[in-house]
């Protein structure tokens, strides 16, 4: 992961790259390094912790320059400390380097460089690449950026890199492979770097997004140059944001997960826009309207996903299955890739990823590429590796999530699910206009229902203030609502740090039951539909053995109210929509649960909103 932010220009560059680092601390927040050229030379500053910390360590230091880079580390080779923080320099501190990914053959290079008289401080892989570079250049005796582009040729693995040097303090190089990097171009002749756009939005809207193996060499007053690995030079290809900076503020509330859970109604409205017309009785998605035909004669639908990401996939193949009748498999990215999977003519792979930078998803989908298959892609993030890499896709237009917890993406990853088996499924023909009809008037409505269901918020915190200090949880569901009992055991965990598990209702007698005691909360989803009653049968069970329980129920419920601690209304719909209203209250009672124990809900510790190392 780590985020890398970079500026040269007319402005002081430190509050612009600090300011940076702290959009893209989501991505990780082992450690923060911003480095800069003055007239004193090459100053390096790098902290443990928080971006905050290394703004109190510079404070009263020299951070005066126009030129700096900045990091902002998930730890991947080497403890979480100052030393192993970026950016690292070469040993004549010439060079510095900030880099996000991972160089996977760092061991044999780095012996090499032994050999060759290098030493090192660091533990990590990236010091390898910024000691590569300065030996090549001293031994060929060519430019840095030259240097740069000669060291990428001897390196496997993934990386965004930011390079600059002293003897050069108008230039900054760029270079990116599976990870990802942006630029941006300012009005003044300045430019911005960032793994993502979020810390260039304010500055200007054209971005050159960089592709696998390109070097982007930005300079005073010669501008832009792209090449690729093989020193070809190409043309820059300069895009609109359409990302506003307010998206990505907190705008009054505590967290930004609160602020995302809060925006759902419209969030999800924004995904139906110009996908769904009650009247006119029509869905559909621009983004795959040529697969459409190709999607309704697949054979097979695989989606390949991580984390809350894989659960909607989970929920889209109950869709798929039931609205459409083509099987459906759900794979973990990171399995599907070493798997050796079988993947024939007639396949179909979506990959769901709210950053669309997942690495594990992007190999899966590569791939998948590789043996032929069509690729499809439902992201959030506009412009994205997952998204440009896919035949065609759809975006979940849920705008930017900062909150590591996702909480939008998915209900938007859901609705976009929703509406792609609604599609699918009025071509092909499995599904009679009634019950289209019935189902698209239901999905009009869940913004407004959302929307209900937050107005429990206060009944929620005081049911949390309850198992804040619970040591397990278990969340239970059936048919659709399974993937929403896992996606709320993850959220309590990711920001809670209480051990939950999440399971089918009625695989808990075959295991979990055993756990079962007073002190154990169960959160059940009951709401009506078809396996009600079997779910009403397994919260009998529970409370036969004391358990806590805690049920999601349809408004006006009395059987499991009798039965429950406590019940949680949520409004009637069609059962297919049910997991974007039950997830609902899940969301409320982790976030609530992570502030009451005084957890950083926003940066869970040891994760980052996109894990782009595999
Ligand atoms: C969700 O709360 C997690 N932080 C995590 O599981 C996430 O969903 C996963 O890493 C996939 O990310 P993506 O959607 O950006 O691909
Ligand atoms: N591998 C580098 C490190 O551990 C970068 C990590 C990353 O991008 O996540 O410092």
């Amino acid at each position: 992961m780590c985020g890398i932010v970079a500026y040269i220009g007319e402005e002081q560059a430190f509050p612009i790259v600090l300011k940076g680092l702290k959009r893209l601390e989501y991505r990780g927040y082992d450690s923060a390094g911003i480095a800069l050229i003055n007239k004193e030379g090459l100053l390096n500053y790098k902290h443990k912790g928080k971006v905050s910390e290394l703004e109190k360590h510079t404070d009263k230091k020299n951070i005066d320059g126009t030129i700096g880079i900045g990091h902002t580390r998930w730890a991947t080779h080497g403890l979480p400390n100052d030393v192993n923080a970026h950016p690292h320099l070469s040993g004549n501190e010439n060079i510095a380097l900030i880099h996000n990914g991972i160089i996977e053959n760092y061991d044999t290079l780095k012996e090499g460089l032994i050999a060759r008289g290098h030493t090192f401080k660091s533990e990590t892989d990236t010091e390898v690449l910024v000691h590569l570079v300065e030996d090549i250049q001293e031994h060929e005796k060519v430019s840095t950026a030259e240097a740069v582009r000669l060291a990428l040729n001897n390196v496997i693995g993934a990386y965004a890199i930011v390079v600059m040097s002293k003897d050069n303090p108008n230039q900054l190089i760029a270079a990116r492979k599976s990870s990802p990097l942006v630029v941006g171009i300012g009005k003044e002749g300045d430019f911005y770097l960032a793994s993502d756009a979020t810390p260039i939005v304010e500055y200007t809207n054209e971005v050159v997004y960089l592709e696998d193996e390109e070097i982007a060499i930005v300079e005073r007053n010669k501008g832009l140059r792209l090449y690729n690995i093989q020193n070809q030079e190409k043309t820059p290809y300069i895009q609109e944001l359409e990302m506003q900076l307010e998206a990505l503020e907190k705008g009054g509330y505590e967290h930004f997960m609160l602020k995302e859970i809060h925006e759902q109604p419209r969030s999800i409205k924004d995904c139906f826009r110009g996908r769904l017309n009650v009247n006119k009785g029509w869905v559909g998605l621009g983004g795959i309207k040529d697969y459409e035909q190709q999607l309704a004669t697949a054979k097979r639908i695989i989606f390949v996903a991580c984390g809350t990401s894989w659960h909607a996939a989970l929920v889209g193949e109950y869709l798929f299955e039931d609205l459409t009748r083509i099987p459906v498999e759900v794979e973990y990215a990171s399995e599907f890739r070493y798997r050796n999977p079988i993947i024939g003519e007639g396949d179909i792979v979506i990959a769901i990823s709210q950053s669309g930078e997942t690495a594990d998803t992007l190999a899966a989908l590569e791939l998948a590429k590789a043996k032929g298959a069509t690729i499809l892609g439902i992201c959030n993030v506009v412009g994205s590796s997952i998204s440009r890499i896919t035949h065609a896709g759809s975006y979940t237009h849920a705008g930017p999530e900062i909150g590591v917890a996702s909480t939008k993406a998915f209900t938007a990853q859901v609705t976009v699910l929703t509406i792609m088996a609604l599609a699918i499924a009025r071509k092909k023909g499995t599904l009679n206009e009634a019950k289209f009809r019935r189902i698209i008037t239901e999905l009009e409505l869940i913004p407004e229902k959302v929307a209900k269901v937050l107005e429990s918020s206060d009944y929620i915190e005081s049911i949390s203030e309850i198992y804040k200090d619970a040591a397990n949880a278990l969340y239970l569901g059936r048919g659709n609502s399974f993937p929403v009992a896992l996606e709320g055991a993850l959220k309590l965990k990711e920001i809670s740090y209480i051990h939950a598990e999440g399971y089918p209702a009625a695989e808990m007698k075959h295991g979990p039951i055993a756990l079962i005691d007073e002190a154990m909360p169960v959160f059940v989803i009951a709401t009506k539909g078809q396996s009600y009653e079997k779910v009403v049968s397994n919260i009998q069970e529970v409370k036969a053995r004391k358990g806590k329980v805690i049920a999601i129920v349809t408004e006006g419920d009395k059987q499991v109210k009798a039965m429950a601690d406590h019940v949680i209304e949520i409004p009637d719909t069609d059962e297919h929509l049910v997991p974007l209203l039950a997830t609902i209250p899940f969301q409320l009672l982790s976030y609530y649960i992570a502030v009451m124990r005084g957890c950083n809900v926003d940066q869970p510790r040891n994760l980052a909103k996109s894990v782009t190392v595999e």
